[in-house]
């Protein structure tokens, strides 16, 4: 019996699709990675095995031949500039039912979700992956490592149950591809909180060079983040995480173990794996 299964991956040419992909490419399954450029450096960095076709979320009617075949659908929430919530959820799901796509994976994206909404409403096999944090933010002080061994940000004590993003990538290849995972939704953390100091210490360890973390107040970072033209909404919403983590970005879950069988990737295997990014 044939079990390889044909998934559609959109998002694939970003942080976490790209994981996703690869994932199923080492399961043995055919991917399909949706991008609006084919011809993208962003796209040219999929594994060979991966099919780029192009289509735009914001252009359901486009996205017939990108379906036409499909097993399982991976969804992101959004389309465009700044991560605009997708209006056109209803019209994708319905495409994916007509093409006979069976299971449906959706990477939450914080806020309200149209699209988010019209794939719970539908009778496919649905799993909603809900990851915290991605190690992958602290590419963010690359920079800032690389020229000067510092870290400066606001509210350093913070924990963070920070994940990796090969681990989203494994538990969604999971849910789209396996049996027992339909309706539910997997909050996708890393196997420990960190303080900011924890990551810097493994980040120094990994790049084998001191790094120092100042703490910023919140009127520094407020300035900061404008001055780089975060919305006023999103340094609203930073400052409130930051001051006050709920529960669910902090608190360390099993989901990884439970769904992939294998243990959750560490911040410090994350920090040797991107050791070359923080160092001149
Ligand atoms: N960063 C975090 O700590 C964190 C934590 C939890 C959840 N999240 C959520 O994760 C999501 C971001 O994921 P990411 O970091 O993997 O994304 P990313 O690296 O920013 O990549 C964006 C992807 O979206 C695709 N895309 C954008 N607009 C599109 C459209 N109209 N049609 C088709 N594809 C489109 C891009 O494809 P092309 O450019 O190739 O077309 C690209 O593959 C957000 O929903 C965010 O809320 C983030």
């Amino acid at each position: 019996m044939d079990t390889t299964q044909t998934i559609l991956v959109t998002g694939a040419t970003g942080t976490v699709g790209r994981r996703i992909a690869d994932e199923l490419v080492r399961r043995g399954h055919r991917v399909r990675a949706l991008t609006r450029d084919p011809a993208s450096a962003a796209a040219a960095r999929l594994p060979d095995a991966v099919d780029a076709v192009r289509g735009d979320l914001t252009d359901p009617a486009g996205l017939a031949p990108a379906l036409a075949g499909v097993d399982a659908l991976h969804l992101i929430t959004f389309g465009g500039e700044m991560f605009a919530p997708l209006q056109t959820g209803p019209e994708i799901v319905g495409l994916a039912r007509a093409a006979g796509v069976r299971r449906i994976t959706v990477l939450h994206g914080g806020g309200p979700s149209p699209l988010e909404t019209a794939v719970r409403d539908s009778a496919l096999d649905w799993t909603v992956v809900m990851p915290v944090e991605f190690m992958a933010n602290a590419l963010e002080w690359a920079e800032p490592i690389r020229t000067a061994d510092t870290v400066e940000e606001p509210f350093t004590g913070r924990l963070s149950a920070m994940v990796h993003e090969a681990d989203i990538g494994a538990v969604t290849a999971v849910a789209l591809t396996e049996d027992g995972h339909a309706g539910r939704e997997y909050l996708i953390t890393g196997p420990q909180s960190l303080t900011l100091q924890d990551k810097v210490d493994a980040l120094a360890a990994a790049r084998g060079r001191a790094i120092r973390l100042v703490e910023l107040s919140e009127e520094e970072a407020r300035k900061r983040w404008a001055a780089a033209g975060q919305p006023q909404e999103v340094i609203d919403f930073l400052i409130q995480v930051y001051r006050d983590t709920p529960p669910e970005g902090k608190n360390v879950t099993d989901v990884v173990e439970k769904v992939t069988g294998r243990p959750a990737r560490t911040f410090t295997d994350w920090a040797r794996e991107h050791a070359a990014a923080f160092r001149v």
